[in-house]
């Protein structure tokens, strides 16, 4: 599974940030964030060294769901800036050697797109076969039971139509029908509009649910749905990961590679033993289908072993690992582990075999931000709250400062920020043994050291609190151990050892006198082993 560095593909080698634009940097003060906020902050990006950056969607979107509902796939939202602002920053990320990914969000669109304004007008309009429509029921209700994600019945009546469409998610975002020739061939035309621009790839939304049972069969209860939200309630075996969706992926991926060098990621939804379904046989899919086992693990030595070695073992042979530790759907994890845990984790996801993705604020180990239920935005936990689901908490603006704003707007943000004294950007690159220092320092390695970026993955047995692995490359060979116990513990290895880097950044990189070393509570270590 090894190769040289001149065989490896950008996105293999890279880190990938994720940015919601909306929360990055406000420019003009109406409380959003915005391109020319972003702008501001390419030398930020660049100082801590990631590679790509993956924004959420800027297009023309009413914004009831983050802009994952789309008025427009190829025009900029004007609270984000115009679309020469948009060719500006990209260029300016290219000059600074930072890709750029897009949101792709293929599944559905808003309700005033033009496409559905259209499709829902008449049965007989030139659209009308470009969103999933259904005759009610015998009994005049919905056509079958599906549920939609965001709460309720997954179909809307349509009066003009006398019919019924299906939504995934909101009522205002109908999906599309991509068993129709003409919606792919659209939705290609966007894409290629992006790419034309030059941007390096698109990061697929919701890729798991594009194709719907076509006889519209019933979902089957799910027996463990006890304590789940209702829209959990039903075994999604004819909405979710049909086997006609792959087709769909892999149109998506003909048009990525009909241009040199683009990538394309996905969210895939799915658990660890589905995932490797996403990277393609015969036919490519995506790069890089999203995995965010380790956010569900248990957090102990050997649970975090068994879920990484269930990963790579579910993933073809040559399949390109993916390890995301945070976004914009997902809770903190800081929150869960703790920031101690948190500093082990920045060291396992820069050292694992695989491309590393994190979310704005979990290089600072932002927690979760309590949001008042009268300032929550997201639609989910409108329609479904009391779960705990919300993801306003993730969402909050940057907090790039201590003042009450972040530093993040001069105005009022459009979600609110937590209480000052909480982890900041400016006090933690002030500092150089912050959680902050820490992320740039293992990027910076990871740069430094091909082996971190290419050579396989070694499971150690982990025993005693001591997460530990090796990375061999031919040559090379670096290993890596996490204690992820709160006190002391030894670890012993085989061989001479030089010292890389502590997560408490506060060891001197030099040659270890016994192959035995004395962890720290929390502390993981770097060790590059002498050639034998
Ligand atoms: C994806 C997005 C999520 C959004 C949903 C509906 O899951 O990541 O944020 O709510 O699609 O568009």
């Amino acid at each position: 599974m090894s190769g040289s560095s001149d065989e490896a593909a950008w996105w293999q080698s890279a880190v990938i940030y994720e940015i919601a634009l909306v929360s990055f940097q406000d420019s003009n003060g109406d409380g959003k964030g915005d391109f020319a906020g972003l702008m501001s902050r390419i030398d930020y990006l660049k100082w801590l060294g990631v590679d790509a950056v993956w924004l959420t969607p800027i297009y023309n979107s009413p914004f009831r769901d983050l802009g994952y509902d789309i008025s427009d796939y190829c025009s900029i939202d004007p609270a984000f800036g115009s679309l020469e602002e948009f060719d500006g920053l990209l260029e300016a990320l290219h000059a600074a050697d930072i890709r750029l990914v897009l949101d792709l969000v293929p599944n559905h669109t808003a309700d005033d797109h033009t496409w559905f304004v259209e499709s829902s007008s008449s049965r007989n309009s030139a659209k009308a076969d470009w969103y999933i429509w259904a005759d009610p029921a015998e009994n005049g209700g919905p056509p079958n039971n599906w549920l939609s994600r965001f709460g309720g019945s997954g179909w809307e009546w349509c009066k003009a139509r006398r019919q019924y469409y299906y939504h995934s998610f909101l009522v205002e975002q109908p999906d599309l029908n991509w068993r129709n020739p003409d919606v792919r061939a659209a939705i290609a035309d966007t894409m290629r509009f992006w790419l034309d621009r030059g941007v390096d790839g698109f990061r697929v939304d919701a890729s798991a649910v594009l194709i719907k049972d076509q006889l519209l069969r019933d979902n089957p209860p799910n027996p463990h749905a006890k304590d789940k939200p209702p829209p959990q309630r039903q075994t999604t075996v004819f909405t979710d990961d049909r086997p006609e969706t792959m087709d769909c992926i892999e149109f998506i991926r003909d048009v990525i590679d009909s241009y040199s060098g683009r990538m394309l990621c996905g969210e895939v939804q799915g658990k660890t033993d589905r995932i490797g379904h996403f990277y393609g046989n015969d036919r490519p899919r995506l790069h890089l289908p999203l995995n965010f086992a380790l956010l569900d693990s248990q957090w102990d030595a050997l649970s975090l072993q068994a879920t990484i070695d269930a990963y790579f073992n579910a993933i073809p042979e040559q399949a390109w690992p993916v390890w995301a530790i945070g976004g914009h759907d997902k809770q903190r994890i800081a929150s869960k582990i703790g920031e101690a845990q948190m500093r082990v984790l920045a060291m396992l996801l820069m050292t694992l075999r695989g491309t590393p993705f994190f979310f704005m604020g979990d290089e600072i180990g932002r927690k979760r931000v309590p949001i008042p239920s009268d300032r929550v935005r997201d639609p989910f936990e409108k329609l479904v709250p009391g779960f705990g689901l919300c993801r306003d908490p993730e969402r909050a603006p940057m907090r790039w400062d201590d003042s009450a704003a972040g530093g993040f707007t001069d105005g009022d943000p459009w979600l609110p920020l937590e209480s000052s004294g909480t982890p900041n950007v400016a006090e933690q690159q002030r500092s150089e043994r912050s959680v902050l220092a820490l992320f740039r320092a293992l990027i910076r390695l990871r740069r430094e050291h091909a082996c971190l970026r290419q050579a396989g993955y070694e499971p150690l047995r982990s025993r005693d609190d001591v997460l530990a692995y090796g990375r061999t490359d031919g040559g090379a060979e670096i290993l890596v151990a996490l204690n992820i116990a709160a006190e002391p513990r030894k670890w012993h290895w085989l061989g001479r050892g030089r010292l890389l880097m502590s997560t408490h950044l506060d060891r001197p990189s030099e040659t270890l006198p016994e192959a035995s070393i004395l962890l720290r509570g929390n502390e993981g270590v770097i060790i590059e082993l002498e050639a034998r």
